[in-house]
């Protein structure tokens, strides 16, 4: 069955066909960062304005790499929340045309189910390229950390032939308060104008740096201890920064980004315009992110009892995330499953895959799909709820 996904929940215009939920024909993604970059953030407007430029030439590209025709598709997955609504409505409205144009069915899919997906699209694709030895097995933990979420799900298999199922169920252990994690990196480097998106730069500059030069503690949640907060971390860099030399820094370093014209200069030109006391301080903010995602992650899996741990979005890209994950896992006797890092980031095939297992499961989408910024993803595990009350 050929599936055609199409995703635009934020600032990626992304198409992809996928072959039986599984094998990846093509995969296709229009990065907006320039035009964000400017910014030091997604603009809404100027992304749905983006979205609608690209969004014609991205699904003829992913059709043209995957050697196929629109009218050889089975079916068509859309993502349908959550996200920026500007930006979903555009994928959103398309797919419905381009469906009924075509006669073919449509399905929409909740964009953080397809960062689940990407975890077991690539480990049915290429099995041997994963990070853990064995297979994803369930019951399972997912950690979904990106830009615009950090949640925490315990999943559990549910076989295909059962009525409406997306191939696992899921329940909401826990999520973020305030700042996804992917976006205290952003916010961090701009502060710091080291450029967007941040959370790569900093990946790459935090390498240079000491951890521990600067003790931020951990990060403390009353209630539901799945549950994430990033405010205060990002706050505590910002009263680190403000009034000192770093500040100074950051503004010579924005002043010299700004003459070096509009493309974002190579991370080691970035380098050698900060000082070590700055390397050390991304480093440590790195880290107590890193630290306090692991923590609650395994936290969360040993309470639930799993089998394996997923972890998948832009942020689980992030090196000292993966290092650390593994060998943390490994100690406990359970592997940790990324995705490489293109389908980490925002895609399509992921979108496509998840819409597979809907379609079997007998899951059609009308004329009346609509963009749903808020859409939720399964049901909320008992702390999850008592955090909401
Ligand atoms: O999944 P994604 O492409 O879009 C959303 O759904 O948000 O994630 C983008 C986010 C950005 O905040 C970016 O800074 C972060 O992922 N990111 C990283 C890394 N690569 C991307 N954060 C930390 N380390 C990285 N290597
Ligand atoms: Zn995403």
């Amino acid at each position: 069955m050929l599936v055609l996904g199409i995703e635009s929940s934020c600032d990626e215009t992304a198409a992809a066909v996928v072959a039986d939920g599984e094998r990846i024909l093509s995969n296709v993604v229009a990065s907006q960062i320039p035009t964000h970059a400017k910014y030091g953030g997604v603009v809404p407007e100027l992304a749905s304005r983006e979205h609608l430029k690209r969004i014609v030439p991205v699904v003829d590209e992913a059709c043209h790499q995957a050697g196929v025709s629109l009218t050889d598709l089975d079916a068509l997955a859309v993502t349908e929340g959550p996200g920026l609504i500007g930006s979903l409505l555009v994928g959103v409205v398309y797919a419905k045309a381009l469906a009924l144009s075509l006669g073919k069915p449509l399905v929409g899919v909740n964009h953080i189910e397809g960062h689940i997906h990407a975890v077991l699209l690539e480990n049915q694709t290429a099995r041997s390229a994963c990070n853990a030895i064995g297979e994803p097995r369930f019951p399972a933990v997912a950690l979904v950390v990106s830009g615009g979420h950090t949640s925490l799900f315990r999943l559990e298999h549910r076989p295909l032939d059962s009525a409406s199922s997306p191939f696992f169920t899921c329940t909401l252990l826990g999520r973020t308060r305030d700042d996804a994690a992917g976006e205290a990196f952003d916010k961090v480097a701009r502060l710091l104008a080291l450029g967007y998106p941040g959370g790569p730069v900093i990946d790459h500059l935090a390498r240079h740096g000491n951890p521990d030069a600067v003790e931020f503690g951990r990060i403390r949640m009353k209630g539901n201890p799945f549950d994430f907060s990033f405010s205060g971390l990002k706050t505590a860099v910002l009263y680190r920064v403000r009034g000192t030399s770093l500040a100074a820094e950051a503004e010579e370093r924005r002043a010299w980004r700004k003459a070096a014209g509009s493309s974002p200069p190579p991370v080691e030109d970035l380098r050698v315009h900060c000082s070590q006391s700055t390397l050390d301080l991304v480093a440590s903010f790195q880290n107590a992110v890193v630290t306090d995602l692991i923590e609650r992650t395994l936290a969360a899996a040993d309470e639930v009892d799993v089998e394996s741990v997923f972890v998948s979005g832009g942020v689980a890209c992030n090196s000292l995330l993966r290092e650390r994950f593994a060998a943390a896992t490994r100690q406990r006797g359970f592997p940790v499953f990324f995705p490489s890092p293109g389908l980490s980031t925002d895609n399509a095939a992921m979108i496509a895959a998840a819409g597979y297992y809907r379609l079997m499961a007998g899951c059609r989408a009308d004329a009346t799909l609509m963009a749903n910024a808020s859409l939720e993803l399964g049901t909320l595990g008992p702390k999850a709820a008592e955090s909401r009350n």
